[in-house]
């Protein structure tokens, strides 16, 4: 074994303890971030946001390109559409796709309780019909995807259309919950998800489409690219 792979194969460091430490010297959240916690607990929303930890990669990703205008698909409780709109500057924009019409009209409400009706519009809709609707506001800067994973494909296909040159995409949940690297033909029922998510790893990590990609290691898994400067002709 060569002495990189030992040092890149090892994590027996992140104990509990030590990601706690990192977190709070990193990513501090202010009574806004809990008003949302609070919030998507009211309404009996999963707790599956992003973390604090991933929220600061989100901003440092978003301040590195400049970023003014954005898109999320995947909204949820609006938790990681504050760690984005706070990396924005004052005239930036979010524009964030949620399928699911009740927790986009709860997340709407505590959204104007943190002071970001105005900075953050939710889209409403299956964002594989919805993200269309917003190409006029384009081309964007920065696209974080964590929504549904078959999807995923077809959402980074978007984001290389709709991205700036220079812009990012981010993907969430690219580890697939420790499936990705299976193969499909012998995984039954989340074959879909499975091939989804390699052929989405296959399309970002193409250098033709996105001139640089890497998986950032957090627990799931953060996929992010950069697109091209020239978009790849079909
Ligand atoms: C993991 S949660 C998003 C968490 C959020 N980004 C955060 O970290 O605070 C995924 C969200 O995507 C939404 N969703 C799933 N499929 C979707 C689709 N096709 N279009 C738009 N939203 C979708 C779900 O309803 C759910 O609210």
């Amino acid at each position: 074994m060569s002495f990189s792979k030992h040092i890149e194969n090892r994590n027996d460091y992140q104990t509990p303890a030590l990601l706690d430490y990192i977190r709070k010297a990193f990513s501090s959240e202010d009574a806004r971030h809990q008003t949302l916690l609070d919030e998507m607990q009211t309404h009996g929303l999963p707790a599956i946001q992003i973390g604090a930890s991933e929220g600061k990669i989100l901003q440092f990703l978003i301040k590195s390109c400049q970023a003014k205008k954005a898109v999320e698909i995947g909204t949820l409780g609006g938790y990681s559409a504050l760690w984005i709109a706070d990396a924005l500057p004052k005239d930036g924009k979010l524009y964030t796709m949620e399928i699911d019409p009740d927790t986009a009209a709860g997340t709407k409400k505590t959204l104007k309780e943190v002071g970001l009706s105005d900075k953050v519009s939710i889209v409403i809709g299956d964002a594989n019909e919805t993200l269309e609707t917003i190409e006029p506001f384009g081309p964007f800067d920065f696209c974080f995807i964590d929504a549904d994973k078959i999807s995923y494909p077809n959402y980074l296909l978007w984001a290389e259309r709709n991205l700036c040159p220079g812009g990012i995409v981010a993907a969430d949940n690219a580890y697939l919950f420790g499936q990705v690297h299976l193969n499909p033909d012998m995984a039954g029922a989340d074959a879909v998800a499975i091939s989804a998510m390699q052929s989405f790893i296959k399309i970002l990590t193409d250098p033709s489409r996105f001139s640089i990609s890497a998986m950032i290691p957090t627990g799931e898994g953060l996929a992010v690219g950069i697109r091209g400067r020239q978009p790849k002709v079909e």
